[in-house]
């Protein structure tokens, strides 16, 4: 072999070219789920000071750090109380099978904290199983029933998702079962596009008009989320502080998706590092950081991602993708079915087309069959339990006695970038890049 002869293009890459190629065999662009795959800045970029001389440890067995977090106290008659910082992002039933939200409600309610609808409506098996429900308001309206909303715990108005933000969502028509039609009042088997933009709305004066609305009709109980995918962070956490927010949910670019465009996935919005300490910039400026309380989403996977986000301030995070791969979404179980579809496990994105073999991403009845609620919620609550102990890890050798103590101080980045967007110094010297 000739290595010369058979250098790889940086631009035109192996992936690059497969891309041009699928475009031109089909002349339509490539729909897909999961968030970024790019490498892209991430909590990997920084790292924890433990503590050594000058900060003193707590012990890990006898010495308590707490994990409880109250959210949306600012207006609302009845703030959630959550016994973990982690909380269980919105994803659309009609884009997960029903036993999948079911599952999901079942494994955040066993750790003691959230769970989130999504497009498409509230099913009363998530409801049922959910000890905390946060009801999805969305642009498109789908499944939106003003029942539901005094049914739910808390309300999240959603301007846009880190996947896409300023775009829609899409469900194929494959994925429109009679009961998906139903709860969206719409035709079977057709595809469909979620709104872009809420149809009532033309600038962030309505999104106060909004949130009293839905204050009044839920009686002024129930927090008021407001959920913006990652861009000009700064700017909309302000908008959505004054617009009346208890609590402000930022998803960046890696956050996941049931389907969009992949051209949308990778090139629109901001790493979820980047937006973080944008977000607690805008909050802090406003004299609300810590009131209104600061949720944090995309690309969270272990303990350290956790505590990082944190550290940076957050209040709790909110997880998709990593909540499906718990409930056995990719397992390698069905390595053979997923490698039928053209793909492998721990690669399968393919979540807008209804054929997932481990029936989370479906709604095709044989498939939901295969997947057990209750099976997946108690695999879920184990993964819940494992990033809480994570982060207790970290905080505890970090000396704090409760996980939200963490801060910045607490930090370093390994790259220039990292520190940049992050500001936190550069591990080793104490710049932090543009500061
Ligand atoms: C299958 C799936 C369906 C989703 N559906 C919705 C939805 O209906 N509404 C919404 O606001 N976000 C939706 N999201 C985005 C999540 O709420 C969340 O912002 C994102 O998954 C967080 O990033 P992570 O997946 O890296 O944890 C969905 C994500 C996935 C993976």
């Amino acid at each position: 072999m000739n290595p010369w002869a058979l250098r790889e293009s940086a631009t035109f890459d192996r992936t690059t070219i497969a891309a041009i190629q699928r475009a031109a065999e089909t002349g339509i662009y490539d729909i897909r789920g999961w968030g970024a795959k790019r490498p892209l800045p991430h909590f990997d970029d920084l790292l924890f000071l433990g503590a050594s001389m000058s900060r003193y440890p707590l012990e890990g067995y006898r010495e308590r750090c707490a994990t409880d977090v109250v959210l949306g106290d600012r207006h609302a008659k009845h703030p959630l109380h959550l016994d973990i910082p982690v909380t269980i992002a919105g994803m659309s039933f009609g884009a997960l099978s029903g036993p999948a939200k079911e599952a999901l409600g079942r494994g955040a309610s066993e750790v003691g904290t959230s769970t989130t609808t999504g497009d498409g409506g509230m099913t009363p098996e998530e409801r049922g199983q959910s000890k905390y429900l946060v009801y999805q308001y969305l642009p498109s309206r789908y499944g939106m029933n003003p029942d539901d909303l005094r049914k739910a715990d808390a309300i999240e108005v959603v301007l846009g998702q880190g996947a896409k933000p300023g775009g829609g969502g899409m469900l194929l028509g494959h994925k429109i079962s009679p009961r998906v039609a139903a709860m969206r009042t719409l035709p079977e088997g057709i595809d469909q596009r979620s709104a872009c933009r809420h149809p009532d709305w033309t600038g962030p004066d309505d999104l106060t008009i909004k949130i009293n609305e839905l204050r009044e009709l839920t009686d002024w109980e129930k927090p008021i989320y407001v959920k913006i995918g990652a861009t000009r962070t700064y700017y909309d956490v302000k908008l959505a502080v004054h617009a009346g927010a208890d609590v402000v949910v930022v998803d960046g670019m890696q956050g996941g998706t049931a389907a969009t465009q992949e051209v949308f996935i990778e090139h629109v919005g901001i790493p979820t590092l980047a937006a973080v300490p944008e977000a607690v910039r805008a909050l802090q400026e406003l004299g609300v950081h810590r009131r209104v309380q600061l949720i944090v989403s995309g690309g969270i996977r272990t303990g350290a991602d956790v505590a990082k986000a944190l550290a940076l301030g957050a209040d709790a995070v909110a997880i998709g993708t990593a909540a499906l791969i718990a409930l056995g979404d990719n397992h390698p179980r069905y390595a053979a079915e997923y490698e039928k579809l053209g793909s492998a496990a721990g690669f399968f994105d393919d979540f807008q087309d209804g054929t997932d073999p481990a029936g989370i991403s479906t709604q095709d009845p044989e498939l939901a069959a295969r997947f057990d609620p209750v099976e997946g919620g108690r695999r879920l609550a184990n993964y819940l339990r494992v990033l809480t102990m994570e982060a207790q890890t970290i905080a505890r050798a970090c000396g704090k006695s409760h996980v939200c103590h963490l801060e910045p101080e607490d930090l370093v980045a390994v790259t220039i970038e990292a520190a940049a967007m992050a500001r936190v110094p550069l591990a080793g010297t104490n710049w932090i890049p543009g500061t």
